[in-house]
Order: structure tokens, then C-alpha cells, then sequence
């Protein structure tokens, strides 16, 4: 436990939580699995869909966590569990915080492997690997590094360690200062694929795909799916946010550090689109074509622009460094944990953690090599490891924690802790306790084909559903409370 007259470490400058938790949320998600699930999904409402939960789902749960870290000023675990004591609330709560520390260390277990993509075409473009290579050779070169486990696994094991490197070394040092170079860099880089793309000949068509609204082209697989995304992206319900609250000084404030974190992603998400689209759309590429969407296809524009190789390399070089700054952030959370009621060091700490991620990230990097074959239910461990955080241990703790701060916390220490604006504050509580939580349960309901949402039919009802409810909960929430906190 900590010590409560020791105060708890805190970013250094102004800025410090707004770049770290800026560069926990920038990272693979929104460069890689942004655009490649957008493309699965079918492009337009997907992204329409995914936008609409950052806003309505995504900013009110974000400003919960760093709230509840800042109060609780611990790892997920211990926060919650303060956080929820302080308001008589029951101890199984805590639960909240043991599957977010869960989840943001089974997505590192697959984060490492994807960074080491990144990490592994810096390579090939400094080395000339992918120079002069046809659409084809272009997934057949993707191929052939996921192909052989020891190349792979060089890159992921390469990513663990620099990882726990940077995590030995403390919260401050490192993470702060690259941020605020490596974030406009990675704006400037996309800035220029935008322009490249521009005039590829696939513009046009990219943004159609994008921004075109098509009802019938999203599945309730794809609304889960984008839903999972949202919290993916800003890195929530997986301890990594609530843990950077939880080094966040008293006076900064929780709303505008929120909107900025989830502005910047989401910019960074949409340029991210805006650059690879008309890559694909130019080559003849197929939009779904997975995981391997922006290795294959980003390439090819390195290769016919001028200046290709240079801008190539920074790119992945950002990308690799944002890959860095979100890897970091996972494992925030599992340290402090062990930091404050082990009784162990960081550097201790970091190093036990990486021990038994390199083992677990070894097994998911063999599901594209040796272990091709050893699937469940048509999964590979890694889609298995994606697809329980992201589909389910995620949202489940997005609506535990919209549901905990809405209904069972006590509503003046949650109103000091966030210090909004009366009408901010009614605002965040209304969504919080209705409109997050009752968008979750729908997305799953749908999803798992107990009720069917049809764009521009049932968004009426949806609407006049969320109104009663309100009205019931209102009436019933002192009740409410005190079951839910007995
Ligand atoms: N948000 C990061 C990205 O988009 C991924 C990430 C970083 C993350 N830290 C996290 C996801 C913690 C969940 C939990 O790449």
C-alpha cells in the first residue's frame, strides 16, 4: 500500500499527462487497426459508428478513469478499491480493476508483435528490402516475415525488451520528452502521405470509402467491433489511463485533458485513413484484405514518391516509436500494482513482467508460423488475445466503470475529483449512467443477435428507450444505489 504522507509520483511539466496519455492512446490502433478494420467492416458506417462511441462512450468513461486514478491514486486495483471504500461501496468493484490490469497486459501480449512489424519494415526500408516490389511482392514480402518464427520473434523480443527498458526507468524520464517530438512528427509524416495521396489517383475514392455513409454495409459484428475499437484506441478499461490519472496533480483539469487526448486520436486515426486508402484504391488493392493491410500497402507509396526511402524510414520510425509510447502504458498499471503492495523496485518489477510477456507474446508471434494450425473455434491464440480484450473485457469494463461512477460512488467526491461545470458535470452524469452504459448493452445485445439495431429504423426507438430509462433510473437511482453499492 502506499504511504499516504509520501506523495505519489507526478508528470513533470504542464503538459506531461496530456503527452502521455496522448501517446498511450496513438499507437498500432490508430495507424494499423484503424484503417485495416475499417476496410474489413466496409468503410463509412463503421467510421461513423466508431466516432459516434469515442464521443458518447469513449470521453465520458476516459474522464471516469483519470478521475478515479486521481482520487484513488494507485494502480486500477488499488483505486477502485479506495475510491469505492470512501463511498461505502462494495468491495467486489475492485474486481473492475484486476480485469484491467488483465486486459492491458493480454493486449501487450499481441501489441509486441504487431510493433515489431513496424520495427522489422524500418528494416527492410533501410536496407532496401522492399524497393521495386509489385502489389504481389508486397504480400508475399509480409508473408515471408511473419513466416519464419525466428525473424519474427527477433522483432517482438526486441520491442519487449525496449518496453521494460523504458518502464525500469520511471514514469518521467523518458516517456514525456519523446512524446512531444515523436506526436507532431507522426502528424507531419501523415500530413505528407495525405498529400502524396492526394494526387495518386485513389483520393477520391478513399474518402467516399471513409466518410460515405452506407447503412447496409456494417454488421452487428462490425458496430461490436467498432465499438471495441473506441476503447482500444484511447487505451481505456485496460488500466493505462486510470494509472497515468493517478500521477496527475490536483489542479489539472480532467475535461480538457480528456477532450485533447481524444481529439488528437481521433485526428490521428482519420489521417491515418486519409494516407493509406488512396494507396490501396490506386493499386487495385482489396480493402479487406487484414492485419496486413498498411504493411503492403504503404510501401508501395514509399516506393513511387520522391524521396520515398527518407520518408519511409521516418514513417516507421514514428510508427515504431508510437507503437513504443502505447506499449508502455500497458504495462504502467501491472508495475505500480507490484511497486506499491510488493514491496519490489520498478526495475524488478519491469523485468518479472517481461519475463512472462516474452513467453506469452512468443505464442501469439507462432500464430502466423509453426503454430498456424493451432486455432480454436477458427482462432489463433493472437486473434484470441484481440478478440476477448476488444470485444468483451473491454466494453464489460467501460460500462462496470460508467456504472460504478454514476451510480454507486458518492456524488460530491466524484464532482470535486472532476470539477467540471455544473452543466459539464449534469452532462458527464447523464452519460455516464445512461447513454455509455445503455449504448454498450445494446452493441452486445445486438451483436450477440438477441436484438436487432437497423441504421435509420430503430435509431427513433433507440431514442425514446433511452428517454424512459432515464426517467425510471432517475426516480429509481437512490434505490439503485444502494443495491448496487450494498
Ligand atoms: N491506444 C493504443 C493504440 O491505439 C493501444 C493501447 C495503449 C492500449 N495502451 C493501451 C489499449 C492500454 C488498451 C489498453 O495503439
Amino acid at each position: 500500500m502506499t504511504n499516504d504522507s509520501q506523495p505519489r509520483t507526478q508528470w513533470l511539466g504542464r503538459w506531461g499527462f496530456v503527452l502521455a496519455a496522448t501517446g498511450s492512446a496513438v499507437g498500432l490502433g490508430n495507424v494499423w487497426k484503424f484503417p485495416y478494420m475499417t476496410g474489413e467492416y466496409g468503410g463509412g458506417a463503421f467510421v461513423l459508428v466508431y466516432l459516434a462511441c469515442i464521443l458518447a462512450i469513449g470521453v465520458p468513461v476516459m474522464m471516469t478513469e483519470i478521475a478515479l486514478g486521481r482520487r484513488g491514486r494507485g494502480s486500477p486495483i488499488d483505486a477502485i478499491r479506495r475510491v469505492t471504500a470512501e463511498s461505502k461501496g462494495a468491495s467486489a468493484w475492485s474486481l473492475l480493476g484486476w480485469m484491467a490490469m488483465l486486459c492491458g497486459f493480454m493486449i501487450l501480449c499481441f501489441y509486441v508483435v504487431v510493433a515489431g512489424w513496424s520495427f522489422s519494415y524500418l528494416w527492410k526500408m533501410l536496407t532496401g528490402g522492399l524497393a521495386g516490389s509489385s502489389v504481389d511482392d508486397m504480400a508475399a514480402i509480409f508473408g515471408a516475415n511473419n513466416a519464419n518464427p525466428f525473424n519474427l520473434g527477433f522483432w517482438s523480443t526486441l520491442v519487449t525488451v525496449a518496453t521494460m527498458v523504458i518502464v525500469g526507468k520511471g514514469v518521467q524520464a523518458g516517456i514525456e520528452k519523446s512524446v512531444s517530438w515523436m506526436m507532431p512528427g507522426m502528424v507531419v509524416m501523415l500530413v505528407i502521405m495525405i498529400v502524396y495521396g492526394a494526387f495518386s489517383g485513389g483520393f477520391g475514392e478513399a474518402v467516399q470509402f471513409l466518410f460515405a455513409f452506407n447503412a447496409g454495409s456494417l454488421s452487428s459484428e462490425g458496430m461490436l467491433a467498432a465499438m471495441g475499437h473506441a476503447f482500444f484506441t484511447l487505451s481505456l478499461a485496460s488500466g493505462a489511463i486510470l494509472t497515468y490519472g493517478s500521477y496527475l496533480p490536483r489542479h489539472a483539469s480532467i475535461g480538457r485533458t480528456t477532450l485533447s487526448v481524444a481529439v488528437a486520436d481521433t485526428l490521428v486515426a482519420l489521417m491515418a485513413g486519409l494516407a493509406i486508402f488512396p494507396v490501396i484504391f490506386a493499386n487495385g488493392m482489396e480493402p479487406g484484405s487484414g492485419p496486413g493491410l498498411i504493411f503492403m500497402s504503404l510501401p508501395l507509396a514509399f516506393q513511387a514518391m520522391p524521396m520515398g526511402t527518407l520518408f519511409g524510414v521516418l514513417f516507421f520510425v514514428m510508427l515504431s516509436m508510437a507503437a513504443l509510447t502505447s506499449s508502455i502504458s500497458m504495462v504502467e498499471a501491472t508495475v505500480s500494482w507490484l511497486t506499491d503492495n510488493k514491496g519490489i523496485s520498478r526495475r524488478t518489477a519491469s523485468w518479472g513482467i517481461g519475463i512472462v510477456l516474452w513467453v506469452i507474446s512468443t505464442l501469439a508471434m507462432l500464430s502466423f508460423n509453426v503454430g498456424a494450425d493451432w486455432t480454436l473455434a477458427g482462432k489463433h491464440f493472437f486473434d484470441w488475445l484481440d478478440y476477448l480484450t476488444s470485444r468483451w473485457m473491454m466494453p464489460l469494463g467501460g460500462l462496470g466503470v460508467a456504472l460504478l461512477a454514476g451510480f454507486v460512488l458518492n456524488s460530491e467526491s466524484v464532482r470535486e475529483e472532476l470539477g467540471l461545470s455544473p452543466a459539464v458535470h449534469a452532462l458527464w452524469l447523464f452519460m455516464v449512467r445512461y447513454v455509455s452504459p445503455l449504448g454498450i448493452v445494446v452493441i452486445f445485445l445486438d451483436a450477440l443477435g438477441i436484438a436487432t439495431l437497423e441504421f435509420g429504423v430503430q435509431w427513433p426507438w433507440l431514442l425514446l428507450a433511452l428517454a424512459v430509462i432515464t426517467l425510471i433510473g432517475e426516480l429509481a437511482s437512490p434505490r439503485l444505489m444502494r443495491t448496487l453499492s450494498a
